[in-house]
């Protein structure tokens, strides 16, 4: 799969709704209601991050579920890549972006959000082939004013900005005609996920969806 048809099958993942919950799942147990949740207040795309041990149970979980979309994120090398769509990952986030993640998303049939924050790493992307792009961490790195000011010189390439993104802040973002969605972890609080407190999350999703851009 060429960076190009990664893009557009990102492209399609990030226009499903204006934000991707960025998940940190302990317990896979917790995978179904937590995905259910979501789906149902309206955020389809699901990140799971690899940062637990559950994680790849909670993709099979999680993949199972309808209408969601499960990608994995902190995808950080070629065999991050391989457990991830073996679990059943449909896309994959990297926070930075090298050549071992790049090559392997290629070979894999992985569709890939690679992570970019400066102009030299966004051009580096966009001359493999990526158009589709994570900005991270969005926030500490200045966040909606530099990708304004990527917008000039670099109008073919839209962001996913990550890291610091809240419900008060997203709309800086979103209105940016060069940010595509952005992500955020604050729709599934840790408390709430372990409390089983479903309908908080759903409301959390909800609000989220109702973003505009
Ligand atoms: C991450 O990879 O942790 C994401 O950027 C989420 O960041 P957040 O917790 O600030 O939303």
């Amino acid at each position: 799969m060429t960076p190009e048809q990664q893009s557009a099958a990102a492209a399609t993942i990030c226009e499903a709704a204006p934000i991707v919950p960025v998940l940190v799942v302990k317990d896979a147990a917790k995978a179904e209601g937590l995905a259910k949740a979501l789906v149902k207040g309206g955020l389809p795309a699901l990140e799971v991050t690899l940062r637990t041990d559950a994680a790849l149970d909670v993709i099979r979980e999680m993949a199972a579920v309808p209408g969601g979309m499960v990608g994995a994120g902190t995808l950080l090398n070629a065999g991050d890549v391989e457990r991830a769509k073996a679990a059943g990952a449909t896309f994959g986030v990297s926070p930075g972006s090298t050549a071992d993640v790049i090559d392997a998303c290629i070979a894999n049939e992985l569709p890939l959000l690679p992570g970019a924050v400066t102009a030299t790493e966004v051009m580096a992307l966009l001359d493999r082939g990526y158009t589709i792009q994570k900005f991270f961490p969005a926030e500490a790195a200045g966040g909606a004013p530099v990708l304004k000011g990527f917008s000039s010189p670099l109008p073919q390439v839209r962001f996913c900005p990550t890291g610091g993104v809240s419900l008060a802040n997203a709309g800086s973002y979103l209105s940016l005609p060069n940010v595509i969605c952005a992500g955020g972890s604050w729709v599934a609080p840790s408390d709430a996920v372990d409390a089983e407190d479903w309908d908080v999350i759903t409301k959390l999703a909800s609000d989220a969806a109702a973003l505009p851009r």
